[in-house]
Order: structure tokens, then C-alpha cells, then sequence
């Protein structure tokens, strides 16, 4: 057994062998958000053969995790289960045969860890270890949003410097991530919000055109670039919103739908296939990370820490609650017109 595991069992009062009594969020049904998360102690062994037990720190509630409570997500957790998709940790005991990580690491948990719990045991090989630098808030939401936000840039068009991005829903956490990572960039954005208080926000984070959601949406994002070739149009609303967009593309130019959050059926128009050639693509970040691997996963991740130390990447956080304020922490996540995350503070 290591020092550093000796010294951490000894810290914790533990005997080797036993099992640590943690705190964890458990679902035992789906439904109603509230109603289904429970918080309750768990048992949890030493971290075996090449695990490390972390020490959860910060975890978002994101709108994949609602759907996951709700048993609308295509991948979720066997019941009874702990949800939370991403959240970071500190490093607090290594298994045997791990020497890639000590005492005190910060690192991103495994995608779909399960992270509302206040500690767990993760394979090494499943971790990624960020730079200090990072607040640990910011560490906690880099994985789904800002990653997303990221490869949807990169992957569907080869973007020129100076050419515009259209999307909806800008002032989400993904919204924010393609305005702040499009300025860092030399690409511009024409932004569209739902309300219109949003506008001069939005400007200030970096935005170069903010618009209000609307039946003309299209010619006004078409005025507001000065009739520019957009080949990309990001949708994470649907139903109207992302016809209208994907209205304002250039021919050829593609828009990607990573999000539903009207719950309304997308709409393509005849013409926009016959006529414009507008194609319609989507985007999952799970499917990402599954086809890119570790070493490409790993390196995407520190880039977007590396950004988040910098600053170029902020995502405003609204409120943190312990774990044992889940219920009020999911109706917070829950209210529209937030004024960003809500995060749970794990440990
Ligand atoms: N496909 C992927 O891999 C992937 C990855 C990350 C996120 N997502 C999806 O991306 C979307 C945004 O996630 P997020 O975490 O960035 O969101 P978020 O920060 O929680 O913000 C939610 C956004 O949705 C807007 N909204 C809510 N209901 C709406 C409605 N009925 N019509 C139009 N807008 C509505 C909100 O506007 P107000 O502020 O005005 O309420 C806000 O801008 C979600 O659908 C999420 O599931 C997908």
C-alpha cells in the first residue's frame, strides 16, 4: 500500500478493507425531477487495481441531466443510480499500479460518471487532469458544453477568419461558449435570444449582432451581416426557431441541431433541400467522445481548460447548492430565464 493511500485512510479514519460511508444522490424511478432524486449514504470500497477515488467537488445540473431524471435521455443510468453527468474532483487516494496522478490532482471525471455524489472511484485512465488555474466551478462544466460548442465549430464547416455563425438559444452555456470561442477565434456571430433584456448582455460577452426571436428572423439576420454567406447555423431550440435560422444560410450551408429546448419537431421546408441545398446535420457530444477516443478526448479537454484559465471561456454561474439542497436545486435549474448554471457543490 502507498504512503499517500496510508496517510489518506489514515486522515479519513478508515481501515483498509472497509468501506467509506458517502453521500450520493440516488434515483430508484424516473419522473418528475424532485420528486425521483434522493439524497442517501452509500458504500463505497477503496479504489481497487488502477482506480483512484476522487473527492467530488463541483457538478452542473445540465438539461441532459432533467431528461436523464426524467427517463427522456437515450443513455442513462441503471436503476438505482446516482446521476450527474460531468463534474471535476481532487484526487485523494490512488489505486494500486496508478502513478500517473497524486494526492491534491484536480481532475474532469469520466463523461456520464455519475458525479452527484461527494466522492467515487474512477479508472486512472478514465481521467483528465487540468492545470491549476482553473476554478473549479469553471473545471466542473467543461466537459458537455464548452466541448460542444467547440467541436461544432470545427467540425461541420472549415470557418474562414471573419465569417459569421448564426444560432439560437445564445445565451445558454453552449450559446455563450460559440460566442466567447467565435470572438477568440476571428469568426463572428449573429445571435438570436428570446428576449430581448439579453441584447446588451450578449454584446458584451462578445457578440457581434443580437437579435430578438421573431416570424422575420431570417431577413433580419440576413440585414444585421450585410447579406453575408453563412454557411453555419447553430439550433439547440427546434419547431419554428431552427427553420428560421437555417432560412438565413447561404446556399450549401449546413445547420446543426444539438438541442430541443422548445420540445417542438423540427420543420424543413421543401425548398430548403430542392432549392438551397441546406444541410441538416446533428451533433451529441457523447457520440463525440466514443468515436475520438482517449487521447483525443484528453486533448480536446485541456485545451478548453487552458482557455478557461485565460478566461476566454466563462460560463456565469447562477447559484451552487449542497447535495442536500437537491430538490430546490433542481427546481432552480429547472426556472427559465436564468442567469447561468446552477451547480451542485458535491464535497
Ligand atoms: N447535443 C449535445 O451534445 C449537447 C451538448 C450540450 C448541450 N446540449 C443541449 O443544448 C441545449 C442548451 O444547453 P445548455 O446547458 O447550454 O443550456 P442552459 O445554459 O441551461 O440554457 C438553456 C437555454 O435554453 C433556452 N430555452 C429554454 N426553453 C426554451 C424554449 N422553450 N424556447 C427557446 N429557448 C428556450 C433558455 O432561454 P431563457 O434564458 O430565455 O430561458 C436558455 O437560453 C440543451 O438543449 C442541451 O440539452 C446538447
Amino acid at each position: 500500500m502507498t504512503n499517500v493511500r496510508l496517510a489518506a485512510i489514515a486522515r479519513r479514519g478508515i481501515v483498509p478493507g472497509d468501506m467509506e460511508k458517502i453521500r450520493a444522490i440516488i434515483i430508484r424511478e424516473h419522473g418528475e425531477p424532485q420528486a425521483v432524486a434522493k439524497i442517501d449514504t452509500i458504500d463505497l470500497p477503496a479504489p481497487a487495481v488502477g482506480e483512484v477515488r476522487v473527492r467530488v467537488k463541483f457538478s452542473p445540473i445540465n438539461p441532459a441531466d432533467i431528461n436523464v431524471l426524467e427517463g427522456k435521455y437515450p443513455i442513462r443510468p441503471e436503476l438505482p443510480g446516482t446521476p450527474g453527468v460531468e463534474g471535476v474532483g481532487v484526487v485523494e487516494e490512488c489505486g494500486a499500479g496508478v502513478s500517473s496522478f497524486v494526492e491534491g490532482d484536480v481532475v474532469l471525471l469520466p463523461h456520464r460518471f455519475g458525479a452527484w455524489r461527494e466522492a467515487g472511484n474512477a479508472d486512472a485512465t478514465d481521467l483528465v487532469k487540468i492545470a491549476a488555474g482553473v476554478p473549479l466551478e469553471q473545471a466542473a462544466m467543461l466537459r458537455i458544453n464548452p466541448a460542444t460548442a467547440l467541436v461544432m465549430l470545427r467540425d461541420f464547416v472549415t470557418l474562414q477568419p471573419g465569417e459569421w455563425i448564426a444560432q439560437n438559444a445564445a445565451n445558454s452555456a453552449v450559446g455563450r461558449c460559440v460566442i466567447r470561442l467565435a470572438r477568440h477565434f476571428g469568426w463572428r456571430t449573429v445571435n438570436v435570444v428570446r428576449r430581448a433584456d439579453l441584447v446588451d448582455e450578449l454584446r458584451a460577452e462578445g457578440g457581434d449582432m443580437v437579435l430578438v426571436e421573431g416570424e422575420k428572423i431570417s431577413a433580419e439576420i440576413k440585414s444585421a451581416t450585410g447579406g453575408a454567406a453563412i454557411r453555419l447555423a447553430l439550433n439547440a431550440v427546434g419547431g419554428d426557431s431552427a427553420t428560421r435560422i437555417a432560412g438565413a444560410l447561404a446556399p450549401g450551408g449546413s445547420i446543426v441541431t444539438y438541442g430541443a429546448m422548445a420540445r417542438q419537431p423540427l420543420r424543413v421546408p421543401n425548398g430548403q433541400l430542392i432549392f438551397q441545398d441546406i444541410g441538416w446535420r446533428g451533433f451529441w457530444i457523447t457520440r463525440w467522445y466514443e468515436r475520438a477516443g482517449e487521447t483525443a478526448a484528453a486533448a480536446l479537454l485541456t485545451e478548453l481548460a487552458a482557455l478557461a484559465a485565460d478566461g476566454v471561456i466563462a460560463t456565469p454561474v447562477e447559484a451552487a447548492y449542497s447535495l442536500d439542497r437537491i430538490a430546490e436545486a433542481l427546481a432552480h435549474a429547472q426556472r427559465p430565464q436564468r442567469g447561468g448554471k446552477v451547480l451542485l457543490r458535491c464535497s
